[in-house]
């Protein structure tokens, strides 16, 4: 038989039946008090997924659309902007904000680890007139948490600076509430823990960042926020939405509101905290020293090239990530974020373990999955 492939990937990720069944629906047009309904109803569902009054609008764009939207709409060129620049995603902060002319600190940290707390207060020590802070909540490329509740501290501190956070792996694993935890601009996509087919980003702001938006003179169209959220008030967007991803969006969040967000974060921690002990167990080394609770990265064991292994573990029908740019041949990734439970974690660690088994590294077979049963025992 063909193999049975299990995504396991940090991006995308499987999808629930409801979103298959809602995305193989015929189109509907647009403008059509059909599509408002839905489109209304979504919205009312991300005030409730974020615990806010200020909906959050959508673009049909893959999440860095949202990450280009929060530099051009919300910074001026020259504003002097702080990355935490701890992975892949960090960079592409870095990237954006210097692609649009703005005046970058790159805070450069070692990948699987997150900043430092005095490192940053010299910073801003040095540098007051900070106009943002840049951050991957959860830094997918070295499955890192970043803590943005002390630079939500930080920046409340500052003069006149916004708290820009990546989401894009956290809400949805995490208990996001940006008016709690005191962000300005929040982003996330749509092939994460929102279960869907990428092709969606969202973009939330705070009344401070709202302030901006009229005075920014970086050029935008596509992009805007302020044409967006005049349309998305209404339930329409200014250019053809992502009709079938919007409607599935409407079952993703139904499904995430029922299970209940307290509950949707303990079942992450589960996940991870079993993913990562039984993998500790088996012998690996994890990547990050503030592991995030939407996947788990290990190092592959000396001598074996990660990427090798990963084509083992494929054969037995487990797609994992691998690493990116000086990581590569070095780590894999293991994604547990969205439609996920915890039998998948027992299924995915077997899988480890029979893969290493294949390639010769001396690992005794049910180790792992007896770690991850016990921590799952303790929570069911
Ligand atoms: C933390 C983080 N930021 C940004 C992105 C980029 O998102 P996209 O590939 O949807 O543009 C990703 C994608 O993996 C991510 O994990």
């Amino acid at each position: 038989m063909r193999i049975k492939e299990r995504l396991f990937t940090p991006g995308p990720v499987p999808l629930p039946p409801e979103v298959i069944k809602a995305l193989g629906q015929q189109i509907i047009h647009h403008r059509t008090p059909e599509f408002t309904q839905t489109f209304l109803e979504v919205r009312e569902k991300l005030k409730k997924l974020l615990k806010t009054e200020n909906a959050p609008i959508l673009f049909a764009s893959s999440g860095t659309g949202a990450m280009e939207a929060s530099i051009t709409n919300f910074f001026r060129k020259g504003d002097r902007v702080l990355v935490i620049n701890a992975g892949k995603f960090g960079q592409r902060w870095r990237d954006l904000a210097k692609t649009y002319e703005l005046k970058v600190i790159d805070y450069e940290i070692e990948w699987g680890k997150t900043y430092d707390k005095e490192k940053i207060l010299e910073i801003i020590g040095e540098f007051p007139d900070i106009k943002g802070i840049l951050v991957q909540h959860s830094e997918t490329s070295t499955t890192t948490l970043h803590d943005i509740n002390y630079l939500a501290e930080i920046s409340k501190k500052l003069d006149d600076c916004l708290l820009v956070v990546d989401g894009i792996t956290s809400v949805g694993v995490y208990e996001v509430y940006p008016e709690e935890i005191g962000i300005d601009v929040l982003v996330t996509g749509s092939q994460k823990a929102l279960m869907l087919p990428p092709g969606l980003s969202i973009l939330w702001y705070s009344d401070k960042a709202k302030e901006r938006l009229s005075n920014s003179d970086i050029g935008k169209y596509y992009f805007s926020v302020l044409a967006e959220t005049k349309k998305q008030e209404k339930g329409q967007t200014a250019y053809t939405p992502a009709i079938n991803l919007i409607i599935a969006l409407n079952e993703s969040l139904k499904l995430i509101l029922d299970e209940g967000l307290p509950q949707l974060a303990k079942r992450h921690e589960v996940m991870a905290q079993a993913t990562r002990e039984a993998l500790k167990e088996i012998g690996l080394k994890l990547l990050s020293e503030s592991p995030s609770n939407s996947a788990t990265g290990a190092y592959a064991p000396a001598g074996i090239d990660a990427d090798e292994f990963r084509k083992v573990l494929l054969k037995l029908g487990f797609r994992v990530a691998g690493g990116q740019d000086h990581l590569k041949g070095k780590i894999f990734r293991i994604a547990h974020m969205g439609y996920f439970d915890v039998m998948d974690i027992i299924q995915v660690i077997s899988g480890v373990e029979l893969a290493l088994f294949k390639i010769g590294f001396k690992v005794d077979i049910g180790q792992g999955v007896k770690k991850a049963q016990e921590i799952i025992s303790q929570n069911l």
